[in-house]
């Protein structure tokens, strides 16, 4: 029986109060299915880290965390991970910055994160990879003689070649990635755009391998997915309770849109706010009658195009609220404040219209959880951006372009005045959506895979291949991990 690692940059531990992302919660489901070790940065930084890993045991799974030093955070996380990669991933052109000194910190840390992981392995452990911080470990453990499979899963877009190669060391990176026996993506799209990075044209065989650098590489569309029925249930036991009690109070009677988002520019912010705005100008009857909520929890607060638009954001709600506000009524209320997952949930039951609209995101686990949320005897709507990966699943959310004030003011209008019959059937379909790839099928998918993924000779190749066409047969989800 092999043992599973998961290896993210940052892990959510249990005794921390912050709410854990999409990717943390992925995790901590795939590994609570499995049991297993999670390895990764304990989030705070330290002058002398001590030279061994920290670890927690809660139930099945081990948590091992390290620090970063502050001349690390600086330049690997602050630096190579979000001025660099994040914003070139996400299609930023103009706001990614490349420094030497931050790709060799990037290097470093994920040599020392190698350094620390190799100690606690066994032979027959699968290490599965998370995110865009970490491309170089697989590269780093195959050093150290790590012969165990090693998968990677990127839980943001990959940009196309012609983004990608602004960027001086992209080859490496790709060679880097290749590096590992399983690769996957969010969409097709990330997927395709992969294979453009690869130095020759890749031919993928039909279960998903190519050959690069000299290696064989599994590479697969894994969509990240939400607990539904854990979602169902918290969004209704919360109800009652006292903050989301409060919130509905205050509504007093008017409609309530809503946005989550981390505070990122990837999430196009400004642009819903300039919609919003335009919304009131448009269909001024609204005024006084909905109430537009906006969570946007702080991050990555030392990055500049972070500081800036959260300025930003922060001036225009002001100005917005300044110019349409009365006595009684605020048309924007904008909160950098998180809540626990499960008064989250509840507020995005609480609201007739959800705003998933980012300029470029992996998949948007929020537009999923909107949907799983909603009472389907009377559901409200999402407005979603195309270019989020959740809109490939949700057929029933009404698409808008996010840079389209006018289209994003319309479909506001629509979702407000949506016929009971007609959100019925779109939250009908995309629950069922949201329902097939779920949480447990991206784990189980991609932990399935990777068990099967090591695959160095075109003759393994055909001996995993048929063993994978048994296995198949057999019930899905079970792999053999304990
Ligand atoms: C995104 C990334 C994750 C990251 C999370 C929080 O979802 O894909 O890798 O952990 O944001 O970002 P942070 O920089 O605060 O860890």
């Amino acid at each position: 029986m092999k043992r599973l690692v998961c290896v993210s940059n940052r892990i959510s531990l249990p005794r921390r109060s912050a709410p854990p992302g999409g990717l943390a919660v992925g995790v901590l489901a795939a590994l609570q299915h499995t049991g297993g070790l999670w390895f990764g940065w304990s989030g705070e930084t330290s002058e002398e880290p001590s030279a061994e890993p920290e670890l927690l045991v809660r139930g099945n799974i081990r948590f091992a965390t390290i620090d970063l030093q502050p001349a690390e955070f600086e330049a690997y996380y602050s630096g190579y991970c979000n001025s660099t990669l994040w914003p070139l991933f996400h299609y930023f052109p103009d706001r990614f910055t490349h420094d030497q000194h931050h790709y060799e910190a990037y290097h470093a840390v994920n040599a020392r994160f190698a350094r620390h992981l190799a100690k606690l392995l066994r032979d027959d452990d699968a290490v599965w990879v998370h995110d865009y911080q970490l491309i170089p470990l697989a590269a780093y453990l195959r050093q150290l003689h790590f012969q165990g499979p090693i998968g990677f899963f990127l839980h943001i877009p990959f940009p196309h070649l012609q983004v990608l190669r602004l960027l001086p060391n992209h080859a490496e990176l790709v060679r880097d990635l290749c590096q590992y026996d399983l690769v996957g993506f969010q969409t097709d799209d990330d997927l395709r755009s992969f294979l453009s990075c690869c130095e020759q044209p890749a031919v993928r065989s039909q279960d998903g391998v190519i050959e690069a650098g000299g290696r064989r590489v599994r590479l697969g569309v894994y969509p990240i997915g939400i607990d539904v029925d854990q979602v169902r249930a918290e969004a209704a036991a919360t109800q009652a309770q006292e903050t989301v009690e409060r919130l509905t109070a205050s509504l007093l009677g008017r409609k309530l849109i809503i946005g989550v988002d981390r505070l990122d520019y990837s999430k196009g912010l400004t642009e819903r706010f300039a919609a919003f705005e335009h919304f009131l100008e448009t269909f001024p009857d609204n005024k006084g009658k909905v109430t537009f909520l906006q969570i946007a929890p702080l991050s990555r607060g030392n990055v500049h195009a972070y500081s800036e638009i959260r300025e930003t954001l922060e001036r225009t709600a002001g100005r917005l609220n300044g110019r349409f506000a009365e006595a009684d009524w605020t048309p924007i209320r904008y909160l950098n404040r998180n809540c626990s997952h499960s008064t989250l949930m509840s507020f995005l039951r609480a609201a007739q219209v959800a705003l998933v609209t980012p300029v470029r995101d992996g998949m948007n686990l929020v537009a999923k959880e909107f949907v799983a949320a909603q009472n389907a005897d009377d559901p409200g709507v999402l407005i979603l951006s195309p270019m989020a990966g959740a809109a490939r699943e949700l057929g029933g959310a009404l698409q808008v372009n996010p840079y389209d004030k006018r289209g994003m003011a319309l479909a506001l209008q629509t979702a407000l005045n949506m016929p009971l019959e007609d959100r019925q059937q779109r939250h009908e379909q995309m629950l069922a959506a949201v329902r097939e790839h779920d949480i447990h099928s991206w784990y189980g998918r991609f932990v399935y895979d990777l068990s099967g993924a090591v695959i160095r000779r075109p003759t393994e190749a055909r001996a995993v291949r048929q063993i994978r066409n048994r296995r198949a047969e057999a019930t899905a989800g079970e792999f053999s991990f304990g």
